[in-house]
């Protein structure tokens, strides 16, 4: 294997193939990409980009948890695009990066599923997180621009307390015992996620959530979420075109979930 470097310069030779990210920058180190696309687009960044950090002091997840990853041993990226969709529909670029992810992972052999609504899993271990929020200009003139936080666990050899994860998590090298440089991964993913980018644009929304659903390991499992004030237990039943989750407790009433965290699911049992 090439030495894995991830740097300015293997980033902009990355992306020159595809016309979606138009900048690119790198850094060192960061508190969060995410929180530095938030900077850029309220400062009037206007067009798409890609930030990548080789490592993060305040990496964040999901539901205000922290993302930590060693130095060398992830990929930590955001990508900020501009739609000309309406904001309704925003919350597909979730299945889309979630499908570039199973993709770009199944190029190099590892079989990924997505457990609602958008972690990666390979042997219903988590491999790749994903944050995805707004970032608004301060000039209201100017758009605002969708931020695309990934986390790919790349060379990671062992996870200490990985008991405590929510998800218990794992890494390419983990998976298929072999390393594979950061940046052919990063290259796979833009490939495919610039083609479902094409996709979103024109409102093939249809195609997409299809895709999603036939990646989706969540379907037609037994399932404990938490939403923000309760507890829930359930089968999952289906996932809408607006992202959320239909869950049929155990009274038999179906009940739509909009943001929540699975916290068990029953592997056992067949989607
Ligand atoms: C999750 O699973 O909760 C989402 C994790 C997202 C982590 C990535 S790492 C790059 C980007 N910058 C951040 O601060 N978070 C995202």
């Amino acid at each position: 294997m090439q030495a894995d470097i991830l740097d300015g310069t293997s980033l902009k030779e990355c992306v020159r193939d595809f016309d979606l990210i138009k900048k690119v920058y790198f850094f060192n180190e960061i508190d969060s990409t995410n929180n530095k696309a938030i900077n850029l687009l309220q400062n009037g960044l206007q067009e798409n980009a890609l930030l990548a950090a080789e490592y993060q002091t305040k990496g964040r997840g999901r539901f205000s948890r922290a993302w930590f990853s060693g130095k060398g041993e992830s990929i930590l990226f955001s990508i900020i695009v501009f739609s000309s969709q309406p904001r309704e529909v925003w919350q597909n670029i979730s299945f889309i990066t979630t499908i570039s992810l199973v993709d770009a992972l199944k190029y190099f052999n590892i079989s990924a599923t997505i457990k609602w609504p958008n972690d990666v899993l390979v042997n219903n271990k988590k491999i790749s997180g994903i944050l995805i929020e707004i970032g608004h200009p301060k000039d209201k003139n100017k758009k605002s621009g969708i931020i695309i936080g990934i986390g790919i666990n790349v060379n990671q050899e062992k996870f200490e307390n990985s008991k405590n994860f929510s998800t218990e998590p794992t890494s390419v090298f983990l998976e298929c015992h072999k390393k594979i440089e950061r940046i052919k991964i990063l290259e796979k993913f833009l490939f495919f996620f610039s083609d479902w980018f094409k996709e979103f644009e024109k409102g093939n929304f249809n195609l997409i959530l299809k895709k999603y659903k036939q990646h989706s390991s969540t379907i037609g499992k037994a399932l404990k979420l938490k939403t923000a004030d309760v507890v829930i237990h359930g089968t999952a039943n289906e996932i809408e075109e607006d992202g959320s989750l239909i869950v049929r407790l155990d009274s038999g009433i179906l009940k739509k979930i909009t943001a929540a965290d699975i916290v068990e699911i029953d592997w056992k049992q067949k989607g």
